[in-house]
C-alpha cells in the first residue's frame, strides 16, 4: 500500500524531531500503523537556515498555504504555534478534506470548539497529543483509558519553564528574577515568556484537559489564570519548613455546583509524587471515581519527547482513515451532541485551602484581632507560627482549611485595614491532593 503523504508545517524544535523520529522508527510504524508514514512536503519560514535534520525526499517551500493546498497531501502537521495564522491553515486544511494533527495549545483551547466542528463536518479528524504536557499520551489516557470513569478532579504540573524556575527557587534560594533568563536559554519558553510564568500556556493546556475529562466544551477565557512572578524565596522556604512544596498547579474539578478551572500556584504536601516533580518535567494527576489518583509523569517539551506525541497521533490517524467518522473517538471524548453545560465556576465560589503571610505589630492582642476576622468568616486556623520580629514587626504564618474564596477574599479586606498589619499580605492556595 502507498504511504500516508504527511504535509508538515514548521521546521522548528519540534518539525525536525518529527522527521527524525519517523525515519529512524519508519518500520515500526509501518508495522504499527500497517503503512508507511512519510513527510513528502514541508513549509519554513527560512529554506537556508542550516538544519541538522535530514530532508532528502522533501519537498521545502516558504508558503504553507502550499502545502495545505497540495492535493498529494493526506496529513497536515501543524507546528508553527499561536492562533493567527495556524488558524488560517488548520482551517484550510480541514476545509480541503485533510486530516489534521497539532501540537498548537492555545489554538485548540481558544477555537478548537469551532475547529472540531468543521472537521466533524468534513469527516476529518484533527488530533492533539502534542498540545498538552509534551511526549505524557495524557489526552489518549484521559479520553481512552479513564473511558469508564466518572473523573472527578485532576491537577497537572503543565508548565516546565514554571517548574524549571520554582525548582532552582527551592534547592538553591534563587530569586524569580534570577532564574527566569536561565529557564528561557533552556529554550522551554513560549515565544512570549509571559505566557509560561503568568499561567496562559498552563490554562490553555488545562481547558483542554477539561474538556476531555468532564465533556464539557473548551472554555479557555473562563479559566482563572495567576502567574509565579509574585513568589518569592522565602514563601519557597517558609512552605518548606512547614512540609510543603510550592507548584504551579493546573486545577480541574468537578464541584457540587460547576467546574473549578484555575492555574495558580500552589502548597502541595512535600511527600506527594507530584509535589516531587522538578525541573522542566511535567505530571498530571488523575482522580476516577472507579480508579482513584493516577499519576503520568514525564518531559513536557523538547524536540523528540514532542514528536513522540505527533507520531502516536499520526498512528491514530493513519488507522482510522478508513473507520466510518461516525465510530471514531470524539475529538473532545464524549460524543458531540452530549456535552454537558455545566458552568465553570467564578473564583469567588472556588473552596480551597490557604497559606497566608503578614506582617504584624509584635504586641499582645494583634494577631486576636486578624483571628476573629478569620472567625467571622467562618475561616478554620490549621496552623500558625510566628516566623521571627525585626524592628518590632513579627512574620506570622497562617494555614486554613478550606473555605469559599469569596470568604477569604472578604476577610483579607478586612485584615489589611488593621492598623497593626504592615505591607502586603501573600496568599497561596493549598490543595492536599489525596484520594479523596
Ligand atoms: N512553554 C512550554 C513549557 C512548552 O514550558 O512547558 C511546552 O508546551
Amino acid at each position: 500500500m502507498q504511504p500516508v503523504r504527511v504535509g508538515l508545517l514548521g521546521m522548528g524544535t519540534v518539525g525536525g524531531g518529527t522527521i527524525r523520529v519517523l525515519k529512524r522508527n519508519a518500520e515500526e510504524i509501518s508495522r504499527r500503523a500497517g503503512r508507511g508514514i512519510v513527510v513528502t512536503q514541508a513549509a519554513a519560514r527560512d529554506l537556508k537556515k542550516q538544519r541538522i535534520v535530514d530532508t532528502a525526499g522533501i519537498s521545502l517551500t516558504t508558503d504553507p498555504f502550499a502545502v495545505v493546498n497540495n492535493p498529494d497531501i493526506d496529513v497536515v502537521v501543524e507546528l508553527i504555534g499561536g492562533d493567527t495564522i495556524a488558524r488560517e491553515l488548520v482551517t484550510k486544511a480541514i476545509a480541503n478534506g485533510k486530516h489534521v494533527v497539532t501540537a498548537n495549545k492555545a489554538l485548540i483551547a481558544k477555537h478548537g470548539n469551532e475547529i472540531f466542528a468543521q472537521a466533524q463536518a468534513k469527516g476529518v479528524m484533527v488530533a492533539f497529543e502534542a498540545a498538552v504536557a509534551g511526549g505524557i499520551p495524557i489526552i489518549k489516557a484521559i479520553r481512552e483509558g479513564l473511558a469508564g470513569n466518572r473523573i472527578e478532579w485532576l491537577a497537572g504540573i503543565i508548565n516546565g519553564t514554571s517548574n524549571f524556575i520554582l525548582t532552582e527557587m527551592r534547592d538553591k534560594g534563587r530569586e524569580f528574577s534570577d532564574v527566569l533568563t536561565e529557564a528561557q536559554a533552556l529554550g522551554y519558553a513560549e515565544a512570549d515568556p509571559t505566557f509560561d510564568v503568568e499561567g496562559i500556556d498552563a490554562a490553555h493546556k488545562l481547558t483542554i484537559l477539561a474538556a476531555i475529562a468532564f465533556g464539557i466544551p473548551l472554555q479557555f477565557t473562563k479559566a482563572y489564570t495567576e502567574g509565579i512572578t509574585n513568589l518569592t524565596s522565602e514563601d519557597v522556604s517558609y512552605a518548606e519548613q512547614l512540609g510543603y512544596r510550592i507548584k504551579s498547579l493546573g486545577i480541574a474539578r468537578r464541584a457540587a455546583n460547576g467546574i473549578e478551572l484555575r492555574v495558580h500556584p500552589t502548597l502541595v504536601p512535600a511527600r506527594r509524587l507530584i509535589a516531587n516533580v522538578d525541573g522542566v518535567m511535567n505530571a498530571v494527576l488523575v482522580k476516577g471515581d472507579a480508579v482513584g489518583p493516577t499519576l503520568y509523569y514525564g518531559p513536557g517539551a523538547g524536540a523528540e519527547p514532542t514528536a513522540s506525541a505527533v507520531v502516536a497521533d499520526l498512528v491514530d490517524v493513519v488507522r482510522m482513515m478508513t473507520a466510518d467518522p461516525e465510530n471514531r473517538v470524539p475529538h473532545l471524548a464524549f460524543q458531540p451532541d452530549a456535552l454537558s453545560d455545566i458552568p465553570i465556576l467564578p473564583m469567588a465560589q472556588v473552596k480551597t485551602a490557604y497559606y497566608l503571610r503578614l506582617r504584624a505589630q509584635d504586641r499582645p492582642g494583634v494577631l486576636a484581632d486578624v483571628t476573629r476576622i478569620l472567625g467571622d468568616l467562618k475561616i478554620s486556623i490549621e496552623a500558625i507560627v510566628q516566623k521571627g520580629t525585626a524592628d518590632g514587626v513579627a512574620t506570622i504564618i497562617l494555614l486554613t482549611h478550606r473555605v469559599l474564596e469569596q470568604n477569604m477574599d472578604d476577610a483579607l479586606e478586612r485584615i489589611k485595614k488593621l492598623p497593626t498589619i504592615s505591607g502586603e499580605i501573600m496568599r497561596i492556595r493549598m490543595e492536599a491532593l489525596n484520594a479523596n
